[in-house]
């Protein structure tokens, strides 16, 4: 059978990956929606040789009206995604948007009972309890592509669904690089250039989840993340350093006995493996030689240098809307930051300042999306009047 892919920005890292495995498999997989935000001349190429039967421009001043393809419904601005990601046509929606942008999209899949590949952590940072409820709803499936949790998931095993605890599970082990500072000093870390951070050591991604490894927030995201998924309380989710990024992540039972997943470090394998889940497919990629691997390193996350984590903790604990107030302060701070705007440094500062401002306003869960869209409208502007300070 013939798997109807939409992938929800498919210009970006997530995308371009997802397209090359289509390509790899045309006979399991047929693209049925694309987006993009702003990069036409690649998303035209994308078009002509995928021939969706919708193609979004989610940034409506990038539309050209002389844009057109046969049999092609060319669609501008968000009502577009929300129309493709709940297109009957659609099996498997990939979330590949970043930020809280992707949300919205993320919500009307699922909405729609999808099986939608997450990789868009964000969407669950922000609104866990508004997506649990639609998938219990719908029947929506998650399956996450992020690589840890996607390592976790495998592990968990066939026939396994997110949002419920696995038996005998008592914790996750939550693998992380350390980015591209783990051995830099405090006061080299807080001026590192736009360039340092984006250069990881082992994963090729896009700007902002790259500065997000620097900072460590991407751990501290990713906690939350797990949080959702597997129904863990912050205690079960342990976050070891790995520097050589092989580990993709690994649970451990009741019993102590450990299962992890492991592989290069390349997006393709698990967007591979949620795409055939619960099957596989022929991956043209390079296995591990472990004559190459000499060790494995492990080492605790150094919270000093690195606030994220533990503050991700406090998020969690807390409870209510914290964790949307953590990803805008984030998302306007690593603007910044790229922009020139701010100093690496006073990115973790920013989300700080926001949690300590919004800590009454967002202590309760939100219970719809246009709730979450003021808080997180409300976050934005507190942080760009700081920026302008
Ligand atoms: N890259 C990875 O290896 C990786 C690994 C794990 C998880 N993730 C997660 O996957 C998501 C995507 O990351 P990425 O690295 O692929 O990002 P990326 O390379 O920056 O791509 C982002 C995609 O989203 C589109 N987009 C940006 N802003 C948008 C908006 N306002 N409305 C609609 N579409 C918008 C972009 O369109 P344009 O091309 O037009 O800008 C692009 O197609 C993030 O949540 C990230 O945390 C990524």
């Amino acid at each position: 059978m013939t798997l109807k892919i939409t992938i929800l920005g498919a210009t970006g890292s997530i995308g371009k990956s997802t397209l090359e495995i289509v390509r790899q498999h045309p006979d399991h997989f047929k693209i049925v929606g694309l987006s993009t935000n702003t990069n036409i001349k690649l998303f035209e190429k994308l078009i002509k040789e995928f021939r969706p039967k919708k193609a979004v421009i989610a940034n409506k001043s990038f539309f050209k009206k002389t844009l057109s393809f046969s049999g092609v419904k060319i669609i501008a601005g968000e009502e577009g995604l929300l129309e493709i990601s709940g297109d009957p046509d659609t099996d498997v929606v990939v979330a590949g948007i970043v930020g809280f942008a992707g949300l919205s999209s993320v919500m009307a899949a699922t909405r729609a009972g999808k099986r939608v590949l997450l990789a868009n952590k964000e969407a669950l940072v922000c609104a866990g309890n508004l997506m649990v409820e639609n998938c219990f709803a719908s029947n929506a499936e998650i399956i996450p592509i992020d690589s840890e949790h996607n390592a976790i998931f495998q592990c968990l095993g066939v026939g396994y669904r997110c949002f419920y605890k696995a038996k005998n599970l008592s914790k996750v082990i939550l693998t992380a690089s350390g980015g591209p500072f783990r051995t830099w000093k405090e006061k080299e870390i807080e001026n590192a250039t736009v360039e340092q951070a984006i250069a990881h050591p082992n994963w090729t991604m896009g700007k902002k989840i790259s500065v997000d490894s620097a900072t460590m927030i991407n751990k501290a995201l990713e906690i939350i993340e797990a949080h959702w998924l597997f129904n863990l309380k912050s205690s079960e989710i342990e976050v070891v350093i790995h520097p050589e990024s092989i580990i993709h992540s690994m649970i451990e039972f009741s019993d102590k006995a450990v299962l992890a997943q492991l592989g290069q470090p390349d997006m393709r394998v698990p967007i591979a493996s949620g795409l055939a889940w619960p099957n596989r497919l022929d991956m043209d990629l390079q296995g591990l030689d472990w004559r190459d691997i000499k060790t494995f390193n492990f080492e605790s996350p150094d919270d000093k240098r690195f606030p994220a984590i533990p503050l991700a903790r406090e998020v969690l604990n807390s409870g209510g809307s914290l964790g949307a107030v953590m990803n805008a302060a984030n998302e306007v701070a690593v603007l910044s930051f790229l922009n020139g705007d701010i100093a690496f440094g006073s990115i973790i500062g920013m989300v700080y300042d926001s949690l300590e401002k919004f800590s009454q306003i967002a202590s309760q869960n939100i219970s719809s999306l246009d709730e979450l869209i003021i808080l997180d409208n409300s976050v934005r502007q507190f942080c760009t009047k700081l920026i302008k300070i």
